[in-house]
C-alpha cells in the first residue's frame, strides 16, 4: 500500500477537523503531529520504532547471531525497525532509507545512528585529549565540524558525548571522556552537545546527540571494562550525576545507559535511574537508548531470567529503544497483550522516537542527510582541517621542560626522531574512529619535516606484533629489537634527541583495560637505552590515558603529553616543539606514579588521618607516595604567570565575588587556565578536599596583567546530601585561585 506521507496525514486530519496538535495560529505542531502519526500506528509497528539494528557492517559490539540478523531486511520493509547505527555513507543510508520510508505500511523514516566520538573523517583529538584545552569554544567547534562531516554521510545521531567521569586510568574508555571532574565534565558535555545538536535540529547539517552512559559505567571496579559498579549516594549524585543533568538541561536530545550493574540494578533495567532521576527528576524529553546487547545482558548480570523477562524488565524502567538485543522486536508485543508492560508506556517511548524524528526533520524530508555531493564536498574539508589542527594545539599539555630546553631553535641541527609512533599516521587518530581511514594522520615526522631537514628518523622496534582491528586484542613486542641499535646509535651522533613513545592508537578504548599502565612493549628499554648515549631528549607522548611514568619523569628533560591528537597531530606537535604554539594544555585526569595508586583524583575526601606522621597510623602506601605524578589541572607554559591580589567577597549567603590579578611575567606571549576550587570545610557529608568550582583560559602578552573574576551562587556552594536533595549549608570554606589543583592563592570565607 502506498504510503502516506506526513503531508497526507496534514490534510487528512485537517479534512476530519480534528486537528489537537494545531498551535493558535492553526499550524500544525509536532506534538500534533506525533499524535496523529501514533494513532495510526499497529501495536507491532509502534514496538518496531523502539527496535535498533545494527547496519550489517562493522560491529561495535558482539555481533548478533546470524539467525536474527537474517530477519532485518524483512522487518525492514515491515516498519518493525525504528533506528539502524553504523550504516556508513550517504548512498547507503539512501537505500537503506528508501526501502522503510517506499516500502512499509507508514513510511516512518529511520533514525541513524553512529559514534562520532571525535570526528567523522577529520578527527579532532581523542576526548581526553581535547578536555586538555579547557577551551570550551574550540571543543564546541570540534564537535560541530564532526556533525558537519557526519551528517554529510546520512548520519542523523551520534552516540556522543560520552560524559562518564572516570578516575581509573586502567579503564580504557578514560580516552572517551573529560577526565576526572565533574564541574568541568559537565561543561564539556554541554559544549559537545551544542556542537552537534546545533541551533536548529533539522537543518542538514546539525544531528541529535547522545549523552552517555547512564550511569556509574566509569567507576567499574579495578577499571575492568564492563566490571561491577557500586557506589554511595554522595558519589552517585555529586560527581556521576552531574554531567548528565547538564546535559539534559542543556537539550541533549537522546541519552544512552550503561552495560554495568550499579548497586546491583543493571542501569538498562533501573527504573530509578531512568524514571524515577532522568524523566522525572530531570524532566528529561527525549529517549533512553540501551547500549549494544545491554537489554539482553540482563540475563548474564542475573537479573533477568530470560529475553522476554529482560524486555520486559528494560521497558518498564524505562529503555525506550533496544540496540542489537532483539528484545523488544520478539517480545515487546507479546508482553503488552499479556498485560505485563502497559501500551501506555509503549506509546510514551514512541513519542519520544517520533518526536525526535520530527525534530531532525525526517518527515519532511527523510532523505536530506543523503546527498552524496555535499558528502564530497565535505569530507576532509581545509576547513576542518584548520579547526582540529587548533584544538590539537590547545590539547598539549607541557609537563616537564627542565633548563628550557623547548621550544626548540628554528636552526636546530642534528636532531634524532626516534619512535615507531613518530612515523605512525594511523595512531594518532586514537580510539573510537569508526569512520575514519587508516593513515590519514600527519604523522611527526611529516609535521618536523615542515619545520626542518635537518633531522634523522630511526624508528626503533615495533610497537606490536598482532593484526590491528577495532575488535581484537593488541599483542605487544616484547622480544623483537630490531631497530634498537640503529636508534641508539643516531642518538649517540646527535646534538638532541625527540622520541616519540606511549600507546598504538586501539590500545585505549572499549574492552581495552591495562593492569600495567607504563610504556607498553621495549619502549622503556629504548627510552633508557637512549639516554645513556644523549641526555638531551624531549619525550613526546602519544597515548589514550594517564600513564604511570615515574623514570622518564626523573631523567627526561623535556616532557609533551601529545595524547592522540587526530589528523593534524604532527603539525600540532611541530608547532608547540617549535614554539610556534605556546602550549597551554591543563591536565583533566592524575597521572598516578604508580598503577597501584588507582583510583586516584584530586577531588577526593580528606579520610581521618590525612597528616604525615612519624608512625604507621595515617592514610597512606608504605611502598609510593599518596600524591599523583602530575596533577589534576597541571601544565607548564613556555612562559611564566604570577597570580597576586586575591580579594573574596561575601555578597550574600548565595553570592561570594572572587577577584585575582594574573600577569605573564615571561618572554613570550601565552594562555593560562585560571582555576578556583574550593573546600567546604564542614558539611552534613563530608566535602571533597578540593573540588573545581570556576576557570576561565586567558591569553596575555609578556608584562601584561588582566583580572579575572569569579562570581559563586548556590550553584557552586552547595552540594547534594544523602537524600539526593540540593543544599548549601553554613559555615567555614577554603578557596584557592591558581595555575593547578596544587598550586595558587588561598583565602577562606564563611557563609552565615
Ligand atoms: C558500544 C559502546 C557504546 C556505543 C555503542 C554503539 O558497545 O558501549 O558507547 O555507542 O556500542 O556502537
Amino acid at each position: 500500500m502506498k504510503r502516506l506521507n506526513s503531508l497526507a496525514f496534514a490534510l487528512l486530519f485537517a479534512l476530519a477537523g480534528c486537528n489537537p496538535g494545531a498551535n493558535d495560529k492553526g499550524n500544525d505542531t509536532i506534538e500534533g503531529k506525533v499524535e496523529r502519526l501514533l494513532a495510526q500506528m499497529t501495536l507491532e509497528e509502534k514496538v518496531g520504532q523502539m527496535n535498533q539494528y545494527n547496519g550489517f557492517y562493522d560491529a561495535t559490539g558482539p555481533a548478533p547471531s546470524e539467525g536474527d540478523a537474517k530477519n532485518k531486511y524483512e522487518h525492514l520493509k515491515k516498519g518493525w525497525v525504528g533506528s539502524v547505527l553504523n550504516v556508513k555513507g550517504a548512498q547507503e543510508v539512501f537505500e537503506m532509507q528508501r526501502v522503510v520510508v517506499e516500502e512499509s505500511r507508514l513510511g516512518i523514516p529511520l533514525i541513524f545512528g553512529l559514534d562520532v566520538i571525535h570526528g567523522q573523517k577529520t578527527l579532532a583529538p581523542i576526548p581526553l585529549g581535547e578536555a586538555a584545552s579547557w577551551d570550551l569554544e574550540a571543543i564546541e567547534k570540534s564537535a560541530r565540524i564532526a556533525a558537519i562531516e557526519a551528517t554529510a554521510t546520512g548520519q542523523n545521531w551520534t552516540f556522543a558525548p560520552m560524559v562518564d567521569i572516570s578516575r581509573d586510568a586502567r579503564w580504557g574508555r578514560v580516552m572517551e571522556g573529560a577526565g576526572e571532574d565533574p564541574y568541568l565534565g559537565a561543561k564539556i558535555g554541554v559544549a559537545r552537545v551544542k556542537g552537534f545538536q546545533g541551533d536548529d535540529l533539522s537543518a542538514n547539517n546539525t544531528m541529535a546527540a547522545c549523552a552517555k552512559h547512564f550511569a556509574g559505567y566509569g567507576f567499574a571496579e579495578a577499571g575492568r571494562d564492563y566490571n561491577t559498579v557500586d557506589v554511595g549516594t554522595s558519589t552517585l549524585y555529586n560527581v556521576i550525576f552531574p554531567p548528565f543533568e547538564a546535559a539534559v538541561s542543556a537539550g541533549v536530545k537522546t541519552v544512552m545507559n550503561s552495560f554495568n550493574i550499579l548497586n546491583g540494578i543493571p542501569a538498562t533495567g533501573d527504573r530509578f535511574l531512568q524514571r524515577e532521576i532522568l524523566k522525572g527528576k530531570w524532566g528529561f524529553q527525549g529517549f533512553v537508548v540501551s547500549d549494544w546487547g545491554s537489554v539482553g545482558e540482563m540475563i548474564k548480570h542475573g537479573y533477568a531470567k530470560d529475553l522476554k523477562e529482560a524486555a520486559e524488565l528494560a521497558a518498564n524502567a524505562g529503555s525506550d529503544m533496544d540496540m542489537e538485543s532483539y528484545a523488544y522486536v520478539k517480545y515487546l508485543a507479546e508482553l503488552v497483550r499479556e498485560g505485563k508492560v502497559s501500551e501506555e508506556l509503549v506509546d510514551d517511548a514512541v513519542r519520544r522516537i517520533l518526536r525526535l524524528k520530527f525534530e531532525l526533520g525526517l518527515f519532511d524530508d527523510p532523505y536530506r542527510y543523503c546527498n552524496t555531493e555535499r558528502e564530497k564536498e565535505l569530507l576532509y574539508h581545509e576547513d576542518h582541517m584548520k579547526g582540529v589542527l587548533d584544538v590539537a594545539k590547545k590539547s598539549i599539555v607541557l609537563l616537564k621542560n627542565e633548563n628550557n630546553l623547548l621550544p626548540l631553535a628554528k636552526n636546530q641541527k642534528n636532531i634524532a626522531l626516534i619512535g615507531a609512533l613518530a612515523s605512525d599516521k594511523t595512531s594518532p587518530l586514537g580510539s573510537w574512529r569508526v569512520s575514519s581511514d587508516d593513515n590519514t594522520a600527519v604523522s611527526v615526522l611529516e609535521g618536523l619535516e615542515a619545520y626542518s631537514n635537518d633531522f634523522k628518523y630511526a624508528k626503533g622496534p615495533k610497537l606490536v606484533t598482532s593484526e590491528v582491528a577495532f575488535h581484537i586484542p593488541l599483542t605487544f613486542n616484547m622480544t623483537d629489537r630490531s631497530g634498537m641499535k640503529e636508534a641508539i646509535e643516531l642518538a649517540k651522533r646527535s646534538d638532541i634527541v625527540v622520541m616519540v613513545l606511549g600507546e598504538h592508537g586501539l590500545l585505549s578504548g572499549e574492552g581495552r583495560s591495562r593492569v600495567n599502565i607504563d610504556l607498553p612493549g621495549l619502549q622503556q628499554e629504548l627510552l633508557e637505552e637512549v639516554y645513556k648515549v644523549n641526555r638531551n631528549i624531549v619525550l613526546v607522548l602519544m597515548n589514550g590515558r594517564p600513564l604511570a611514568l615515574p623514570w622518564a619523569d626523573q631523567h627526561i628533560p623535556a616532557i609533551v603529553e601529545a595524547w592522540h591528537l587526530g589528523t593534524q597531530s604532527g603539525n600540532a606537535i611541530a608547532q608547540v616543539l617549535y614554539g610556534d604554539y605556546n602550549p597551554s594544555g591543563k591536565l583533566t585526569m592524575s597521572f598516578p606514579r604508580h598503577v597501584g595508586q588507582c583510583p586516584i583524583y584530586y577531588n577526593h575526601y580528606s579520610t581521618g588521618r590525612p597528616d604525615v606522621k612519624p608512625e604507621v597510623f595515617w592514610s597512606h602506601y608504605s611502598d609510593e607516595s599518596n600524591d599523583p605524578l602530575y596533577p589534576f589541572g597541571y601544565g607548564l607554559s613556555y612562559t611564566t604567570f604570577e597570580y597576586d591580589a586575591l580579594q573574596v567577597n561575601v555578597k550574600s549567603n548565595e553570592m561570594v565575588e572572587v577577584l585575582v590579578n594574573v600577569t605573564n611575567t615571561g618572554q613570550v606571549e601565552g594562555e593560562e587556565v585560571v582555576q578556583l576550587y574550593l573546600h567546604d570545610k564542614a558539611a552534613s557529608v563530608v566535602r571533597p578536599v578540593k573540588e573545581l568550582k570556576g576557570f576561565e583560559k586567558i591569553f596575555l602578552k609578556p608584562a601584561e596583567s588582566k583580572q579575572v573574576k569569579f562570581t559563586l551562587t548556590n550553584k557552586e556552594l552547595g552540594f547534594f546530601n544523602h537524600k539526593g536533595e540540593f543544599v548549601v549549608e553554613p559555615g567555614m570554606f577554603d578557596l584557592m585561585v591558581g595555575t593547578s589543583s596544587v598550586e595558587g592563592l588561598n583565602g577562606q570565607f564563611e557563609l552565615k
